[in-house]
């Protein structure tokens, strides 16, 4: 399939994300078209280096002067103390207003780079090249970046909108199949949320879907990006219930992962039985029949993603979900699905419901 793309728009600050199989090459030509300026800084991490050096010889090639800094992986990346030292890294080049930063790698990568993007010189153009299936379908699109505060995640950040996404889903083939289920789980929740016929073809195309087939994967990721940029244009900076629609699963998500520490599952994986909750949150509210309920579940079981927490201490995790950045006075306000394919907002759930849903 060649080239896609959709349009993101919201006023001076839109932008193209481009869906392409297996065109990296092609980057520096997108990059070009989109920035005034001459030179161009690549931010990567060691399992992603790669597909940065990959996008190092196209933006040279475009006529990009290039710098390329390599961080070690992971999520302790975010931290105000690495920005420093990518803020070091710029004033050494020296970088000027129009030096492109160039994030190429998962979410950490795009929340960072974005991050030091946001607030160096007030502001330098950002492109985005996410390589994980979660940076692709979600992280990279929005404008959401920052860093964590050691003791509140993306506690620190800005909106702050990329010039462009450019999207190769060949960069999926490197990533290890865990990460990959676990982006799949935020791809399921674009159907719950907004898109029954999406969900519909995510149950239809599960085989190609984990074999990575191209063509799946740039449907899935075109249509999921369309869908989020969709929310951001009516609620750019989550000032509305809008945009909360896209927590769907994550109240109880937050709190699966506070009390596994962050180290017993990766997000998707929290979101995904966070979702199952909820949507028996829905069903115990009479909103939905089972049936919803068990069609999510059937499909994330196909991804191999868990469909119910671990057996943490419950008052542990309703403690969390009542601590949410969404709860307003104590009380909790849970996204939770009115039919396949649409969501609200509800205040005052009661907690003994909460409680029965954490039940296996
Ligand atoms: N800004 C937003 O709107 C937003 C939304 C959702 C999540 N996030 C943030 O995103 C982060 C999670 O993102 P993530 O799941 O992409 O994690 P990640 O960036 O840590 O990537 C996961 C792992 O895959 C590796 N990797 C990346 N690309 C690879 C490739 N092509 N091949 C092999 N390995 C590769 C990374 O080095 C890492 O080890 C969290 O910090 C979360 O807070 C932000
Ligand atoms: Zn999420």
């Amino acid at each position: 399939m060649a080239e896609q793309s959709l349009r993101v728009n919201l006023g001076q600050r839109s932008y193209d994300i481009a869906v392409t199989a297996d065109a990296l090459r092609d980057v520096g030509v997108f990059a070009h078209a989109r920035s005034q300026g001459k030179n161009a800084v690549i931010i990567t991490d060691e399992n992603a280096r790669v597909h940065g050096q990959a996008v190092h010889t196209s933006l040279a090639a475009a006529g990009f002067r290039v710098a390329i800094v390599i961080r070690v992986a992971g999520e302790s990346q975010k931290s105000l103390e690495s920005a420093g030292q990518l803020y070091d890294v710029l004033i050494d080049l020296p970088a000027d207003r129009r030096t492109l930063v160039v994030a190429v790698g998962g979410g950490v990568i795009g929340d960072l780079a974005g991050f030091v993007a946001a607030t160096y010189a007030r502001g330098l153009p950002l492109l985005m090249v996410p390589t994980t299936l979660l940076a692709m379908v979600d992280s990279s699109v929005g404008g959401k970046v920052g860093v964590n505060h050691p003791r509140a995640k993306n506690m620190i950040g800005a909106f702050h909108q990329p010039i462009g996404v450019f999207i190769d889903v060949a960069t999926l083939d490197t990533l290890p199949e865990r990460e990959f289920h676990s982006g799949l789980a935020e791809v399921v929740k674009y159907g719950v949320i907004l898109d029954a016929g999406f969900f519909e073809y995510l149950e239809k195309n599960v085989d190609a879907i984990l074999k990575r087939e191209p063509t799946a994967i740039q449907h899935i990721v075109l249509r999921s990006c369309a869908l989020k940029a969709k929310i951001v244009e009516q609620d750019e900076r989550e000032e509305t219930d809008i945009r909360a629609k896209l927590n769907y699963g994550h109240t109880f998500a937050h709190a699966f992962e506070i009390a596994g520490g962050y180290g017993a599952w990766l997000h998707g994986e929290a979101v995904s039985a966070g979702m199952v909750c909820a949507s028996r949150l829905a069903e115990r509210r009479g909103l939905i029949e089972r049936e919803v309920s068990e069609r999510q579940i059937r499909l994330l079981k196909a991804f191999s993603l868990p469909t119910s927490p671990l057996r943490w201490p419950h008052d542990e995790m309703l403690a969390t979900m009542r601590k949410d950045k969404k709860a307003v006075g104590g009380q909790m306000r849970f996204v939770l699905p009115t039919r396949l394919g649409d969501v609200a907002l509800f205040d005052n759930v009661p907690e003994a419901d909460v409680r029965a849903v954490l039940q296996h």
